[in-house]
């Protein structure tokens, strides 16, 4: 049920995510080389398909307006946001899943994700589903690059990997998965503390890439995951309403990863991240769906 709420409150994210991203595309679409891939659910083009965990979006109704109409395990019922990215930059309509057997090094070369549904910075949230950690979604990232270098060469790998456009999408289910519903870090940190963990592993995690040669990056914020269907259906204080003690760290944590950003493009020479505000665009289709047209009025 909590995975498949997700797919609800994600699609919406597109119209947004795209304005603040197209910073990073060169006003010649056709420099972008590649989409490279890093987070969850939000972004995942069927990783999961391929890893023993029950955190899968290979069935119905998931992937109904995909081209063919068939589940591909992305948790959505058509393309997710950086499919669209790749098609909108001059490449591929979709993104292919590293670890999909029916795609090599020559697919991959043009976009790779290497995301994983029902993960999060904490290496404890992937332990919960079994899903992929973090860091081996960076060991993936790394096994790639030597791919490609075999494949292309050093030097044309490098620039690649410098041109690209890499897409982060991260952080929900720390908390709706790992913090709040299991007691072991809410038994060490409080959810101020917890925060300031995740950002850490986030700044291991974008020094770590930054060494592999990423560049432009987009790190997505998080939703206002306290009206996730999921959470909206868990509410049982205030039935279906959104909880507020969530979107309330959503904020809070927005906001530290906002001056992470800042930081980031301050101290790395070379980067450019930019931080891809979704809070109040998400926020407004579920309160205001009417404004968005007659399609969108049955999330209420
Ligand atoms: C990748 O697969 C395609 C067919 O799907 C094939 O034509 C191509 O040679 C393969 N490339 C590599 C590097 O293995
Ligand atoms: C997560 O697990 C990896 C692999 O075991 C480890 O290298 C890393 O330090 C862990 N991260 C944290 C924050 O504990």
């Amino acid at each position: 049920m909590m995975l498949s709420g997700m797919e609800l409150a994600y699609m919406y994210s597109l119209l947004l995510f795209f304005v603040q991203i197209l910073i990073l595309v060169p006003s010649s679409r056709a420099k972008v080389p590649a989409i490279i891939v890093f987070g969850d659910s939000t972004v995942d083009t069927g990783n999961n398909n391929y890893i023993p965990t029950i955190a899968k979006g290979n069935f119905q109704p998931y992937g109904r307006d995909f081209p063919g109409g068939f589940p591909t395990g992305r948790f959505c019922n058509g393309r997710l946001p950086p499919d669209f990215l790749s098609e909108y930059v001059g490449l591929k309509p979709t993104v292919p899943a590293y670890l999909d057997p029916a795609y090599n090094i020559s697919d991959f070369a043009t976009g790779v994700c290497f995301a994983s549904a029902a993960t999060g910075y904490d290496n404890a949230t992937a332990d919960i589903l079994q899903v992929i950690p973090l860091w081996k979604e960076v060991e993936n990232f790394r096994d790639y690059k030597k791919r490609l270098s075999d494949y292309l060469g050093i030097e044309k790998a490098n620039e690649i990997l410098r041109e690209a456009i890499y897409i982060v999408s991260i952080g929900t289910n720390d908390f709706i998965e790992n913090y709040y519903p299991m007691q072991m870090r809410r038994s060490q940190f409080t959810v101020k503390e917890y925060q300031d963990f995740l950002i850490g592993i986030a700044e291991n995690f974008f020094n770590q890439i930054y060494h592999l040669g990423a560049r432009k990056i987009s790190l997505t914020g998080l939703s206002p995951m306290g009206c996730l269907p999921s959470e909206r259906t868990a509410n049982f204080q205030d039935p279906f309403s959104c909880n507020e003690e969530y979107n309330n760290v959503a904020l809070e944590f927005n906001r530290k990863m906002k001056n992470f950003v800042a930081k980031l493009n301050r101290e790395l020479p070379g980067i450019r991240v930019v931080y891809s505000e979704i809070y109040d665009f998400i926020l407004e289709i579920i309160t205001k769906p009417s404004k968005f047209g007659k399609y969108w009025s049955y999330i209420q």
